[in-house]
This record gives structure tokens, sequence and C-alpha cells, in this order.
């Protein structure tokens, strides 16, 4: 099984951008976490960042094919993309929605989620374990 980790605009500030709303962790911690998971499970991980949409759903189009599960935290493009919403349905590789804050108790903009509607779960709130729990929901609906 090989999971494919993306993440949008400005998750590579973590540890500089809002540490009081996104921890003090930085990406590269973000992803030697979700590795160290992968491995004890025996499964296959890849990392992608960007903070542009259409490189986003380049690698989205990229997955068809090489990738079993998808996990993503869009970051603000989950307010506005229906773009990354529309690569998800085309490649129609399950998928699980991450934010790091809880959304849901921020501003109203980020209650809307276009991703939602394609990914089978979305986990909010919980921090860097918030990927580890995506990638548990995966290998669940998948292995
Ligand atoms: C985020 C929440 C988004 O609203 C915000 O734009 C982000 C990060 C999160 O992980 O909590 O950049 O997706």
């Amino acid at each position: 099984m090989k999971i494919l980790v993306l993440n949008g605009p400005n998750i590579n500030m973590l540890g500089v951008r809002e540490p009081e709303v996104y921890g003090a962790g930085t990406y590269s911690d973000l992803c030697e976490k979700i590795k160290a998971h992968c491995e004890k499970k025996d499964i296959g991980v890849s990392f992608f960042q960007s903070n542009h949409e259409g490189a986003l759903v380049d690698e989205i189009q990229k997955a068809l094919g090489v990738y079993d599960g998808i996990v993503i935290n869009p970051a603000a493009y989950t307010h506005t993309s229906v773009a990354i919403l529309d690569a998800l349905k085309a490649v129609k590789i399950p998928a699980v929605e991450v934010h790091i804050s809880d959304v849901s108790k921020r501003e109203d903009f980020r209650r809307i989620s276009y991703v939602r509607s394609y990914c089978f779960k979305t986990i909010s709130g919980k921090g860097f374990d918030g990927y580890l729990e995506a990638v548990d929901a995966l290998c669940g609906a998948l292995l």
C-alpha cells in the first residue's frame, strides 16, 4: 500500500507560522512523524507540499495508478478550490481531509470545504496527530 500526503500553501511555514494555532513543529517534523508511523505499519509514503493550486492539481493527477490513498490538507485552498476537488474526483483515489487546527471553531469562511464532499473522512483540530489518524483511516478502508 502506498499513500501520498499532500499539503497546500503555507504548510511549509509550520513552526514559524502562527504557532499558537498550528504548534511549534516544522513541516519537516510533520513529515518525519508521518514517515515513522507509516514505517511501523509497513506502508509506503510520499510527500508533496506546494503554495500553488495548479501544482497540487498536477500532483493529484500524477497519483493515478501510483498511490492507493491520499491524505490531503489543502490549507487555504480547502475553502476556495473547485479545481482540487475536481482532480480528486477525476482520479477517484480514496482520500482523507486533514486540518491541523479546528476549522469549525475559527472564522466562518473556514467552515466551507470543497474537498470534503469527496473525502470519505475529515479530521480537524488534532494537530499533527490528525495526519496519523488519516493514515489509519486509509488503512482501515483499503486493507
Ligand atoms: C488549515 C486550516 C486552513 O483554514 C488554513 O488556511 C491553513 C491550514 C489547517 O491545517 O488547520 O492554511 O488547513
